[in-house]
C-alpha cells in the first residue's frame, strides 16, 4: 500500500469517527461546517474554545471533534479499562517501553511532570471513578496522521501510517512517534460539559 492509500485510510477513519460522534457534540456539530467556509485566522478565532456535551458518549466510546483545525479524542474509559490502564501505567512508571517520560498535558502547571495516567487523564466529574475520562490530540507524534482508537499492542491508539503504537493513556510505547499524545487545555464546564481551549 503507498503512503497516500495509507493516508486515504486514515482520512476516513478520522471522518467516520466525527460522524459516529456528531450526536453528540453540540457546539462541535453546530460549528464544523461553517468553518470550512472561513479563512484560517476567523476559524482560529472561533474555535479558540469549544464546549463539547459529552453526555452521550457511553463508558467504552470515543468521541471526535475539531478544535483549532485538529481532531481531539475525548474517550470515556469503562470500568475495565480502567483496571486495564491502571496495569499499563505500573509498567511504564517502572521503566517497560518507555519512549517519552513526559505528560505533555497543558492542564498541569508543571512541564516536567511525568507521564503517569493520574497526570495524563481528566478529573472526572463528582459520582465517576478517577481516571474516567482521557481527552487528547488525535494527531500522531511522528508526522501528524490521525490514529485510530481501541487498537494497537496496547489498545490505546494505532496510527497504521508507520506502525506507532499508543497505550490507554495515550503513551507512545512503540513505533517511530517520539512523544506522547498531547492532551490539550480541557476543563468541565458543568458534570457533561468539556470546555477546550
Ligand atoms: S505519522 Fe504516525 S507513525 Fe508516522
Amino acid at each position: 500500500m503507498s503512503h497516500a492509500e495509507d493516508h486515504e485510510g486514515t482520512r476516513r477513519d478520522f471522518l467516520y469517527y466525527a460522524t459516529a460522534g456528531a450526536g453528540a457534540v453540540a457546539t462541535g456539530a453546530a460549528v464544523w461546517p461553517l468553518v470550512n467556509q472561513m479563512n484560517p485566522s476567523a476559524d482560529v478565532r472561533a474555535l479558540a474554545s469549544i464546549r463539547v456535551d459529552v453526555s452521550g458518549v457511553q463508558p467504552g466510546t470515543q468521541l471526535t471533534v475539531k478544535w483549532l483545525g485538529k481532531p481531539v479524542f475525548i474517550r470515556h474509559r469503562t470500568g475495565a479499562e480502567i483496571a486495564e490502564a491502571a496495569e499499563q501505567d505500573a509498567a511504564f512508571l517502572a521503566g517497560e517501553a518507555v519512549i517519552d517520560p513526559l505528560a505533555r498535558n497543558a492542564n498541569l502547571p508543571d512541564a516536567a511532570a511525568d507521564a503517569s495516567d493520574a497526570n495524563r487523564t481528566m478529573p472526572s466529574p463528582e459520582g465517576e471513578a478517577p481516571q474516567a475520562w482521557i481527552v487528547q490530540m488525535g494527531v500522531c507524534t511522528h508526522l501528524g496522521c490521525v490514529p485510530l482508537g481501541d487498537a494497537g499492542e496496547y489498545k490505546g491508539w494505532f496510527c497504521p501510517c508507520h506502525g506507532s503504537h499508543y497505550d490507554l493513556a495515550g503513551r507512545i510505547r512503540k513505533g517511530p512517534a517520539p512523544e506522547n499524545l498531547p492532551v490539550p487545555p480541557a476543563i468541565w464546564a458543568d458534570s457533561s460539559t468539556i470546555k477546550l481551549g
